[in-house]
């Protein structure tokens, strides 16, 4: 079986992120607007660093206006997803670009969102559950506005509640607000930490917010004590190396800490956060483990149960995902 028709599960993917540049640029024709700046020579994303890729991301998602795109981008995105055999997925969403914190316009854009994912599932199979994701660098204020949109809309299908944006604004024990009201709606948890922000982010954000999943967490290899604690508390790390190598946060896949994250006990996963900016795929990111870190078929079961089980979603939507998982690499 070739790395593409693998089964994967991916937990940690930006909706708006993972738009193929074409798509918005097609989006951007029809609709007059000039972003031509956000693109290289060869029609990828172009920026210089992480706070340029969160300028360009933002520039990239104005956009998507309406339900309308984001069902078309929802397709778009699943049928990357579907081709690079993943089964099941969880999309980060938010409401700051979808209605602008508006309860009301929230919902008609999940609405569209829900009815895209209805159609890929019928077609690939694929499985898409949301996060509703609050940004950091917009501050506590509009991260409540967006709890609130998410705890009006959990249920099955909206299963968890996280933040990205810049780790180096504000501290985590800012958002405390909204992840307490994300987490009475009976939402999963899970908080951009350590990506940037060293080993200390990541303390502070399972001490703060006391989420069961943290996006990225890989600068905790700094810190034992952190990497200890990560480990006791079977905190599962959404881990992205093609996008911390593309980014810089390691100078390159050899340094990448995954591997030792593994060794000391700590449950990772594997994603690819927003694929078309980093210039990666989830196949891709699989075959470069496999070179890098020599992960076989065992090691891949691994990374892909321990995501299922920290999984968002209810427990038969599981049991069938593990059931694909225990075939297919039986
Ligand atoms: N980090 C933080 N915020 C983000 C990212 C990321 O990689 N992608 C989209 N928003
Ligand atoms: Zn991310």
């Amino acid at each position: 079986m070739s790395v593409a028709d693998l089964p994967k599960v991916e937990l940690h993917l930006h909706l708006e992120g993972a738009a193929p540049p074409g798509f918005i640029r097609g989006l951007a024709a029809e609709k007059d607007m000039d972003i031509s700046h956000i693109f290289d020579p060869d029609g990828g994303y172009a920026y210089r660093d992480f706070r340029h890729f969160l300028e360009v991301y933002e520039a990239a998602t104005a956009t998507l206006q309406s339900p309308e795109d984001y069902h078309r981008l929802t397709l778009a995105v699943l049928e990357q997803s579907a081709a690079n055999g993943v089964v099941y997925c969880e999309t980060f969403l938010s409401p700051d670009f979808c209605g602008n914190r508006e309860v009301s316009a929230w919902k008609d854009y999940l609405q569209a969102i829900r009815e895209a994912a209805e159609i890929a599932e019928a077609r690939d199979g694929i499985v898409l559950r949301g996060i509703v994701t609050c940004i950091r660098h917009f501050g506590p204020e509009k991260a409540k506005q967006t709890a609130r949109c998410a705890a009006e809309t959990a249920g099955d299908w909206l299963v968890g509640f996280g933040m990205a944006g810049d780790e180096s604004r504000g501290k985590p024990g800012d958002f405390c607000y909204a992840f307490d009201v994300a987490r009475e709606a009976g939402l999963g948890i899970t908080v951009h930490a350590g990506e940037w922000g060293g080993a200390a982010s990541v303390r502070d954000a399972m001490v703060a917010l006391r989420p069961s999943r943290i996006g990225h967490g890989v600068q905790a290899i700094e810190e034992p004590a952190v990497v200890a604690r990560l480990a006791d508390e079977q905190v599962v790390l959404e881990v992205c190396p093609g996008s911390n190598v593309f980014l810089g946060v390691f100078p390159s896949w050899q340094d990448h800490p995954i591997q030792r994250l593994r060794d000391a006990g700590v449950p990772v996963t594997v994603s690819t956060d927003d694929p078309p900016f980093f210039h990666t795929a989830l196949a891709a990111e699989y075959d470069r483990l496999a070179e890098t870190f020599g992960w076989e078929a065992k090691d891949f079961r691994d990374i892909n149960l321990t995501a299922a089980r920290a999984a968002f979603c209810d427990e038969a939507t599981r049991a069938r995902v593990i059931e694909t998982l225990e075939a297919a690499y039986a």
